[in-house]
């Protein structure tokens, strides 16, 4: 949104007002005096007016260790919710970036800012996201072949984008999938009749789940993690297509 338009919504004031306002330096911007009427501003930037603060909203960037039995919403009349395991001030701001299953544990992302999740969640970023899936049945080779030429979902009518398996064991597998359908993995494992008993996302993108977090706890991202999920890979990373 431009700066002007902001504050005449904001302070209720006309464009001729704001002009004044700007031209007097009155008003602040991330610290500094703003006199571009035109200039952008975001959900984020601190903006002062007279010294009094207008907005100074913090990004907060999560990942959370989901542990089983929990729901991925924000609130939840039955059950506990993801939510729930946040204990940080901004809490009431978060939103979840995708989801997972109720059993489904591993890697969940939360923040306030919608751009960042918007841009994740972009389908034709195709972010890939890779489980660890532990089935009933052994996993044979014909699986890795079937999954990357994709799976037919009648219900939706769509055949799975190419996805790739690596199997660990005999009932064991890594899954990347780059799109993320309603309960994708247990309907591709299920095309084999062979239920999933345990499901754990290890990454979205470049970014792994910490493994020194526990089920149900939480730490915020460094600058690099948040950027590499935007489309600007750190120099150590591959970058995300
Ligand atoms: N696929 C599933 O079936 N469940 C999840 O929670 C995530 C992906």
């Amino acid at each position: 949104m431009r700066l002007d338009r902001y504050l005449e919504s904001r302070l209720g004031c006309s464009a001729r007002s704001v002009r004044l306002m700007l031209a007097a330096r009155r008003i602040r911007l991330n610290g500094a005096p703003a006199t571009d009427a035109r200039q952008q501003v975001s959900h984020f930037c601190r903006i002062e007016a007279d010294n009094e603060v207008l907005q100074a909203r913090e990004p907060v960037y999560l990942m959370l260790h989901k542990p089983r039995g929990c729901v991925s919403a924000t609130r939840d009349d039955k059950h506990p919710s993801v939510l729930g395991l946040v204990d940080h001030p901004q809490r009431e701001e978060l939103h979840l970036v995708g989801r997972l299953d109720f059993n489904t544990t591993g890697l969940l992302l939360l923040t306030n800012d919608s751009s960042w999740s918007s841009a994740i969640m972009l389908p034709e970023r195709r972010i890939p996201k890779t489980y660890r899936v532990e089935t009933r049945d052994e996993i044979t080779p014909e699986y890795a072949e079937r999954f990357r030429a994709g799976i037919y979902f009648r219900h939706e009518n769509l055949r799975t984008r190419p996805a790739t398996l690596e199997v660990l064991g005999p009932r064991l597998a890594l899954l990347t999938l780059c799109e993320g359908r309603y309960h994708q993995v247990k309907r591709m494992f299920g095309s084999f009749r062979n239920p999933v008993l345990a499901l754990h996302r290890e990454s979205v993108g470049p970014l792994r789940l910490d493994e020194s977090l526990a089920p149900g706890q939480y730490r915020e991202l460094d600058a690099a993690e948040v950027a590499c999920l935007r489309g600007h890979a750190p120099p150590d990373t591959e970058p995300v297509t």
